[in-house]
């Protein structure tokens, strides 16, 4: 399985909480699109004897963008890489830029699956996000896609933030499981350094997010959406059957994937690049043919590592005798002795060969990850 995504760097308004890299001006989306053609030629040999399972335009918000430029570099990827028949193309919309007429010159040539940053149905929670819509456009947007023929929608909410109350959240759930929607994305906010969320809090103009909300949260979605049909397959993901992204596995499963546009990662036969996370110095080293990335080759550690974390998070389970094989025999009596604490501490359980982590666990499962991490 492999993929490619784009990075489109740009969007109408900035939320307060976000720290991925993205552009309010859109003075630089001509030159940034050529670029990111420009880099999908110079990458093709990366992947070229391999077949495409998954195309993902995200962001920023693709969606902010006329959809020519989008249209663009999907034929560029087309022209330079074996596709997969039943390929997964999905780009990610906010709510504001839904149109029935969109979706379908989007369906037209190629999309077909969609993720909808919602976040929260309520117009006080949005306010507290800066987000770029409010609350019925959300629905709007909803009700559109749900007579589109978009047949594969994911909708991405956030919780644990202080104008969210427990009851307002469930109602959230229920609004949005009361479409037709096939994947959910759960996050729980998160402040992130030198964000607009993180000043305005010290600042004392936003109210602070409290201690124990995330976790209360995380446990009311669970409940909520796999009494209604959702599987929870991954600590922050949840889809119907047959619906679990393939963009996500392919990340997860340490497939080889090629990333392009200011900020992009790519991670192919072990080696990770990511791009300058800057558009304009992005597109001077691309026109110069000039280094635009940095690039590292994983080691063993950092390879067991990152196993260990991927497989924690989705819920497949964490494979023992694979662990093993990767580890010298020193590192396994460390490994064990590990597990052996962790299972003490009621935050995984063993079943044949497989660890996979309960519900108590989830809310950690950055700290056990690290716990059984090569150093
Ligand atoms: C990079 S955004 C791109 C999608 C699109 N631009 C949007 O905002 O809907 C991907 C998702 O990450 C989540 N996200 C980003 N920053 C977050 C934060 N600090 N805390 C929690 N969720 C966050 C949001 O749910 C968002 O929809
Ligand atoms: S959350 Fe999405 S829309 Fe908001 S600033 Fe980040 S990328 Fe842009």
């Amino acid at each position: 399985m492999s993929g490619i995504y784009v990075h489109i760097p740009f969007c109408s308004k900035a939320c307060h909480y976000c720290d991925f890299h993205f552009s309010t001006s859109l003075n630089l989306v001509e030159g940034v699109i050529s670029c990111i053609q420009i880099e999908l030629k110079k990458k093709k040999h990366l992947l070229s004897n391999k077949t495409i399972k998954s195309i993902y335009f995200g962001g920023g918000t693709p969606s902010a963008i006329h959809h020519d430029f989008i249209f663009d570099i999907l034929n560029t990827i087309k022209e330079n890489f074996n596709l997969s028949k039943n390929i997964e193309c999905t780009i990610e919309m906010n709510p504001d830029n839904v149109s029935p007429e969109l979706i379908r010159k989007y369906y037209d040539n190629g999309i077909n699956r969609v993720s909808l940053g919602v976040q929260s149905f309520r117009d006080c929670d949005l306010l507290y996000m800066n987000r770029s819509h409010d609350g019925k456009q959300a629905i709007e947007s909803l009700e559109i896609l749900s007579k589109s023929r978009i047949n594969n929608l994911n909708v991405d909410l956030i919780y644990g933030y202080p104008t969210l109350d427990d009851k307002s959240w469930i109602e959230n759930l229920k609004i949005l499981t009361g479409f037709n929607v096939h994947h959910i994305s759960c996050y729980c906010m998160t402040i992130e350094k030198k964000t607009a969320l993180e000043f305005l809090i010290k600042k004392k103009k936003l109210r602070p997010l409290e201690p124990d909300t995330g976790a209360r949260q995380f446990k009311i979605a669970r409940d909520f959406l796999t009494r209604n049909k959702f599987t929870h397959y991954e600590i922050s993901n949840y889809s119907i059957k047959n619906f679990k992204s393939v963009h996500n596995q392919n990340y997860w499963n340490h497939s080889n994937y090629i990333g392009v546009g200011p900020s992009a990662h790519s991670f192919v036969d072990n080696l990770r690049q990511w791009n300058i996370n800057n558009n304009k110095k992005y597109c001077d080293q691309i026109h110069a043919s000039k280094k635009f990335y940095q690039k590292e080759k994983l080691n063993r550690k950092n390879i067991f590592n990152e196993y260990i974390f991927m497989n924690l998070r989705s819920f497949k389970g964490l494979d023992i005798s694979h662990c093993y094989k990767q580890l010298k025999p020193n590192e396994i009596k460390d490994f064990n002795n590990e597990i052996k604490k962790l299972e003490n501490l009621n935050v995984l359980r063993k079943k044949n060969n497989l660890i996979y982590l309960n519900e108590k666990g989830m809310l950690i499962s950055d700290n056990i990850s690290s716990r059984l991490f090569l150093v």
